[in-house]
């Protein structure tokens, strides 16, 4: 199977629903706070959507019940909304995809609730910023694995951390998990040349102390087998037919971030 190849009129659409994802991040986001559950976060994303002429890619994927993913801490990815409530510390990561005329953005952000510290603080950083690295290597005419290897190198020069090695970014376009699997690890110069009209999710999940995790009885919550605390950062971006990369998931197309690796955004898509 190959990658998809989308024409400029479907990266549109495609900037659509990425649009509306962090316009629901950005709404999730600004109502994290000690004492409110996740499944409230839940029930604001799910109203957004639907606002915005958006369908949640979540809810019902191999039967995952909700709309956001919302991980607390040692979860580091897939836990679901529910009573649980949001306590001063938290480290919580919310992932969140929609569709719009049947194409999927994804994407991504952790937070950490008053009070925060400085070493869990820079963890978060540190895989924000891997995020953008690993865009930054992934532009026309990197090879795919590329991508992981810059994530892995900026990671590990930055301190101790475990990167997840089970669960990776993915291609995304009339699915929300399409090929390739990008990994964000390995050796660079493998893999298939990065083209226009691919669109990638880049999603780094790092964390203090394992990469090991497993999966909570709910069958979906990934956490550490050391229970050290995570984050996890993701964005979808696309190589215009211009060559130039757009991050479909922000709302300036990535320019100031990727502008800092002395790479230019396309204009088709703005
Ligand atoms: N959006 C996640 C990813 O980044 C997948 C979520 S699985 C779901 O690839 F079932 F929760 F939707
Ligand atoms: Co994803």
């Amino acid at each position: 199977m190959a990658i998809q190849i989308k024409t400029l009129d479907q990266l549109k659409t495609m900037r659509k629903a990425g649009l509306l994802v962090r316009n629901t991040l950005d709404l999730v986001k600004a109502n994290i706070k000690a004492g409110i559950t996740t499944s409230a976060l839940d029930a604001i994303a799910e109203a957004n959507i639907k606002r915005g002429g958006g369908t949640s890619n979540f809810k019902g994927y191999h039967g995952y019940p909700a709309t956001i993913c919302v991980s607390v801490n040692d979860e580091i990815v897939h836990g679901i909304p529910g009573d649980r409530m949001i306590m001063p510390g938290d480290i919580v990561s919310v992932d969140c995809g929609a569709v719009i005329d049947g194409w999927h953005g994804d994407a991504a952000f952790s937070v950490i609730v008053d009070p925060k510290d400085d070493a869990r603080q820079k963890m978060l950083d540190v895989c924000e910023e891997s995020m953008w690295v690993g865009i930054a290597a992934g532009t026309a005419g990197a090879k795919l694995s590329d991508i992981g290897h810059a994530i892995e190198k900026y990671t590990n020069e930055q301190g101790t951390y475990g990167i997840l090695r089970e669960y990776g970014g993915h291609g995304i376009g009339t699915s929300m998990h399409m090929e390739p699997h990008i990994l964000n690890y390995g050796k660079p110069g493998n893999g298939p040349t990065i083209e226009p009209g691919m669109v990638f999710a880049i999603e780094p999940m790092i964390t203090m102390g394992t990469h090991k995790t497993r999966i909570l009885e709910d069958n979906w919550t990934v956490v550490t087998t050391d229970n050290s605390h995570g984050s996890h950062f993701e964005n979808s971006y696309c190589i215009a037919p211009d060559g130039k990369p757009f991050v479909l998931t922000e709302v300036d197309g990535g320019k100031a971030n990727l502008a800092r690796f002395g790479i230019e955004v396309s204009a088709l898509l703005s």
